[in-house]
């Protein structure tokens, strides 16, 4: 049976739920939608623009894609993005309406209203422009999920100035680095978070990245959190209180052009180094706010959202801070594990909170599948009336489960297909239009253009798979990667003519629905999380044992992917220690240099690589040793036996 007509076998799906009738009646978004989009795409989202932010000096001119590939939307437009996520909804007389929920992982709780959080970023904002913060410059933020981080990131969008929320989980070589590439000049963090029921430090991560003393970092905020004991250093270093209790609650919202740059965001991609991702912020607010509003059928003033990333991810900055609060909606932030201190804690807060709109990755559902249907029967769930999925495929059996045991068999679920470069939300069931099939993220959304082609460009029929593209520029596309041009064209643009690649496989069912099929490159989806094969295989060869490496994606049925890694050591540390000695070494390295969530689940240590004769790496083949299967078709190895001698090392 050939790869394809194995894909579709599998990717058919004949089970389709459509809304109820009710749900129909209140949805949000209508089919019109679709209609006003495909008559006049630019029009649409020049509509929405005007209908969900509010311009200081509106525009006049949609999109100039003369720039092609850097787009100019609403570029003549000036706006405040954090004057939209907060100050318009208190003079529109919602002050009191509770903006954040905020539950800490040891228990302890504080609910933020609209009028209170617009008064703390005004604040902060006057904090940081006396610190010499101003517009353009880079800020890096490292922090636990806590209202502070959310307060910070408004801040520095105030001042026009760019954010770079670095997750709290990435070590002090991963921060250096993106200091560095951001060349940054203030950096927020925390003494430390709550995770797993300890205190993790950050500022430490932050004194060492720091350390080198050619840091462009001026000031540090120190957020007390932990109340963990940190180091200080006199005049750089400033704690987040003090700076705050001093300053006024005034703070007018300058207004900046559309195009004026909201955050850069570092992401994997498929060489060693993370890529910056750029994003601007007229056409970003409003895409993050229209997918808000209509993928998840935001009722602002009854439903409470929630959604678990983390601010350190794309899906924290436009699905917790940016759309949630340029639409005024009310939603819960979570410091903590799902798992502590007791593994029905997610469904405790859904319970207290009475959330009714719950986005979250296909690896958690897993993960609760495993742990059986009795912890969230414990619970009720019944004020849940919409679930939402990403970050990657989920499969039919869990998408099953998360409707029958979390969504109570009745509610719809959003499955969205997007990445750090899109902004937002660009192929999702709109729920109260389209009837739902497990599986499959199903159909672009109103405004956005995308198709599946084969390699050499051409569209593929029903019933096909290819590589997944956009074929029109969208309102929250990146606009470049940070400080290189190059590799934005390249990576993204130079495959097709005039189209974006997104780096995903793709498969058109016989209804059109899309079905993804995970990264075509280097990329590895881990837990939902983006990492490199290049990014784990360089830092495993910067350690002084190792003298070649390899790193493959193996299939696993919680994280999706989970990291193997294949080592063959320098000659004079061959046979120094055990096998398991060595793994344990190099595991703790990448943490060192990555961060925990890039350490590779196992790491064999073997005497060669397979390659071709041309000297690549057969990743195909380690991936099968990875996996457990049998090897494939080895026709094009250099030497045959190396898979054999591998085999036999692995399965000592
Ligand atoms: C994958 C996360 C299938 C995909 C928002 C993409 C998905 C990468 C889905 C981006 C989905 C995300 N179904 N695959 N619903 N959502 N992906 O940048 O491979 O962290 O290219 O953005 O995640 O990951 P990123």
């Amino acid at each position: 049976m050939s790869e394809s007509t194995n894909i579709d076998s599998l990717l058919h799906e004949e089970r389709q739920f459509p809304p109820s009738a009710d749900f129909v009646t209140n949805a949000v978004g209508k089919p019109d939608l679709y209609t006003r989009a495909s008559k006049d795409r630019l029009g649409f989202w020049a509509d929405q623009a005007r209908e969900l932010l509010h311009w200081h000096t509106p525009f006049t001119q949609t999109l100039d894609w003369s720039g092609a590939p850097v787009a100019r939307w609403f570029g003549d437009g000036a706006l405040n993005v954090s004057y939209n996520c907060l100050d318009r909804h208190v003079e529109a007389g919602l002050g009191d309406r509770v903006a954040l929920h905020f539950e800490g992982e040891p228990g302890d709780q504080k609910s933020i209203t609209y009028a209170e959080l617009t008064e703390a970023v005004k604040k902060a904002a006057n904090v940081m422009a006396s610190r010499g913060l101003r517009q353009g410059d880079r800020v890096i933020i490292y922090m636990p999920l806590i209202p502070e981080a959310v307060i910070a990131m408004l801040a520095v969008a105030r001042l026009g100035a760019i954010h770079s929320v670095v997750f709290g989980g990435f070590s002090s070589e991963s921060l250096r680095a993106r200091i560095d590439d951001a060349q940054a000049t203030m950096v927020v963090t925390a003494d430390g978070g709550h995770r797993r029921g300890a205190v993790f430090p950050l500022k430490d991560a932050v004194d060492h990245a720091i350390a080198d003393g050619a840091s462009s970092v001026e000031n540090v905020f120190v957020v007390k959190r932990g109340g963990n004991d940190v180091e200080w250093v006199a005049g750089r270093d400033l704690w987040w209180h003090e700076e705050m209790a001093g300053v006024s609650d005034e703070h007018t919202a300058e207004a900046f052009e559309s195009e004026n740059p909201l955050f850069i965001l570092y992401t994997s991609g498929t060489t060693g180094k993370p890529k910056g991702i750029l994003h601007t912020s007229g056409g970003y607010l409003t895409q993050a706010a229209f997918t808000h509003k209509n993928v998840f059928d935001l009722h602002p003033e009854t439903d409470v959202y929630w959604c678990t990333a983390d601010i350190g991810w794309i899906t924290g900055h436009s699905y917790v801070v940016y759309g949630p609060l340029a639409n005024g909606a009310t939603q819960v932030i979570y410091e903590g594990t799902p798992d502590t201190p007791h593994p029905g804690r997610w469904w405790e807060i859904i319970e207290k909170y009475r959330v009714s709109i719950f986005y979250t990755a296909p690896t958690a559902i897993r993960t609760f599948m495993k742990l059986g249907r009795e912890i969230p029967q414990k619970f009720d769930l019944s004020s849940l009336r919409l679930l939402g999925s990403v970050g990657e495929p989920i499969n039919p059996e869990a998408w099953i489960w998360y409707r029958e045991v979390i969504g109570s068999g009745i509610t719809p679920i959003v499955d969205t297909w997007w990445q750090t470069e899109t902004g937002a939300i660009m192929i999702s069931a709109l729920p109260g239009v389209t009837a739902t099939k497990p599986g499959s993220a199903q159909v672009p959304l109103p405004g956005i253009s995308i198709d599946v082609v084969d390699d050499a460009g051409v569209h593929v029929g029903p019933e096909a798979g290819g590589l997944l593209v956009v074929t029109e520029p969208w309102p929250s596309m990146l606009r470049g990667i940070w400080g290189d041009e190059e590799r934005f064209k390249e990576t993204y643009w130079s495959t097709f003519p005039n189209t974006y690649f997104a780096g995903d496989g793709a498969h058109l069912d016989a209804d059109n629905d899309v079905w993804l099929l995970g990264r075509v490159d280097d990329v590895m989806n881990v837990s939902g999380h983006r990492l490199s094969t290049m990014e784990i295989e360089s830092a495993l060869v910067a350690h002084p044992m190792s003298a070649e490496a390899a790193v493959v994606g193996a299939s696993d049925d919680t994280t999706g992917q989970a990291i193997v890694a294949f080592v063959i050591l320098k000659s004079r540390f061959v046979g120094t220690e055990t096998d398991a000695a060595l793994e344990g070494q190099l595991r703790t390295w990448v943490g060192e240099q990555i961060g925990a969530i890039a350490k590779p689940r196992k790491v064999f240590i073997v005497a060669e690589l397979p390659k071709t004769r041309s000297g690549k790496i057969m990743r195909r083949l380690l991936r099968d040793i990875a996996e457990g299967r049998e090897v494939g078709d080895t026709t094009t190895l250099t030497d045959t036996t190396v898979i054999r001698t591998i085999n036999t090392s692995v399965n000592d």
